[in-house]
């Protein structure tokens, strides 16, 4: 290293350190007197037992400076010491990460100690420049047999999962996680049951996932902060890889809960409630936060985002603005995981945007007649099941009646069945065109 290093680094050094006082605590908000700091700093509190609490600058009140904190308060009061540090929050990576179950603050939730050899990166970045952006042109295989042959996905998409609770997302974020091509695994597990995460990482993910994987954990009774910071993370951590040129799949489950937290820091800091009680905030950090993955000039992030709908409704603001920002969305519906079709993607109400420019011509026919099949069907299905519809009318109709119960088939695939995408067409194939293949 030469000389100008080490005097870069004396000179960033802060060489004392600054104090403020708090001034008071309102729910989840604090409010110090000083210190000179600017948003997302990291501040330490010294509360008048116990070890100091770490907290982030998220706004100010005429001239005083309004903080959260990234953990429980406890023993803070009027006057407590706030040491400000003039960082952002960043977190130890490096690929001995990988298997390991850390939480948002990338600290092992085991309480184990970080292996040696990580590097500090910043939570908080910006995503990379448009121009610098490869187009998609490969197609990545997931290992799940609807979405790699009717709803491709290619390497450096971003596909929202919309679901209600209890129809399958966690299972299909496993087995994606299980059978995907990618080199690595960064799941988020933002705003679980507690229970649900252990749950999670034996059952669904279990050893085989979990050795490719890093999972990064914040659950519901963490402060509001630490559920967004968990979302940040896990991207980071994508991101970081991203640039050793690997392939990442990110999976974040889920969105709703991010936003959710969002609105608790914007409606604390005094923001004003609009659309569903989100301030608008959670607007302006969800395409932030959703843009960092993709592709970028080294390597590829392809990353789920599930998104709860209510009652199945598609139109809950949030589940409206992430819509708009990725580049697809799988609806995974409630009749069908009742039906015990699993995974229960509605295949015509979900699209992959880039398919078109990643796959042949006659795979794309392969998935139009699929669908063409599967939407007369589901047309004529009351005419069909009342036994209104007479056999011979319409071709199509028959056609679509005929091959019914072998697309539901094709369609179904059990939690560890593996199928190459290869395969997944093979299989299609005969479905469509029976013995006849080459059609
Ligand atoms: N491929 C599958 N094959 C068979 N059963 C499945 C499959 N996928 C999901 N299931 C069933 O659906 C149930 C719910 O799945 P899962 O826990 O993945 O849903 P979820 O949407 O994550 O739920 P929550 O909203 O509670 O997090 C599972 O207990 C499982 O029995
Ligand atoms: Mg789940």
């Amino acid at each position: 290293m030469s000389i100008d290093s080490y005097i870069e680094a004396v000179d960033q050094i802060d060489s004392y350190k600054r104090y403020g006082k708090i001034k008071r605590v309102v729910g989840l908000m604090i409010e110090s007197i000083g210190p000179a700091v600017s948003i997302g700093n990291v501040c330490y509190i010294h509360p008048s037992k116990g070890s100091k609490i770490a907290a982030e600058v998220v706004g100010f009140n005429d001239e005083n400076v309004l903080l959260m904190p990234y953990s429980q308060i406890s023993e803070i009061g009027p006057g407590s010491l706030v040491e400000a540090t003039d960082k952002p929050l960043t977190i130890k990576v490096g690929k001995r990460l990988v298997g390991k179950v850390i939480d948002a603050l990338g600290q092992p939730l085991d309480h184990s100690k970080l292996p040696l050899g990580l590097i500090n990166v910043n939570t908080e970045q910006m995503p990379p420049n448009p121009l610098d952006r490869p187009r998609i042109v490969e197609p990545i295989e997931l290992g799940v047999k609807t979405i790699d042959s009717l709803l491709t996905v290619g390497k450096g998409q971003r596909v929202g999962i919309f679901a209600g609770s209890g129809v399958g997302k966690s299972t299909l974020l496993g087995m994606i996680a299980r059978n995907s091509e990618a080199d690595i695994n960064v799941i988020a597990l933002i705003g679980e049951r507690g229970r649900e995460v252990r749950e999670f990482i034996e059952k669904d993910l279990g050893d085989e996932g979990l050795k490719r994987s890093i999972v990064v954990v914040a659950t519901s009774d963490q402060p509001a902060l630490m559920r967004i910071k968990g979302a940040y993370t896990a991207t980071a951590i994508s991101e970081y890889f991203r640039d050793l040129g690997y392939n990442v799949n990110l999976m974040m489950d889920s969105v709703t809960r991010i936003a959710m937290a969002q609105r608790e820091v914007g409606l604390a800091t005094g923001e004003p409630p609009t659309t569903k009680g989100y301030p608008p905030s959670v607007f302006a950090v969800l395409p932030k936060l959703l843009e960092r993955t993709g592709t970028s000039n080294f390597g590829t992030i392809t990353a789920f985002y599930t998104v709860l709908v209510d009652g199945d409704d598609l139109n809950d603001p949030i589940a409206d603005t992430t819509r708009g920002i990725l580049d697809g969305h799988f609806v995974l519906d409630r009749k069908l995981a009742e039906q015990g079709q699993f995974p229960a993607i509605n295949v015509l109400k979900s699209i992959s945007r880039v398919m078109p420019q990643i796959t042949t011509d006659q795979e794309q026919k392969l998935a139009n007649d699929l669908r063409y099949h599967l939407s007369t069907y589901e047309e004529n299905y009351e005419l069909i099941q009342i036994g209104a519809y007479k056999r011979g009318t319409s071709k199509a109709i028959d056609e679509a009646i005929q091959l019914q119960p072998q697309i539901i088939s094709f369609l179904k695939q059990d939690i560890n069945e593996k199928c190459s995408r290869d395969q997944a067409l093979q299989l299609m194939k005969e479905v469509l065109y029976g013995g006849n293949a080459n059609d």
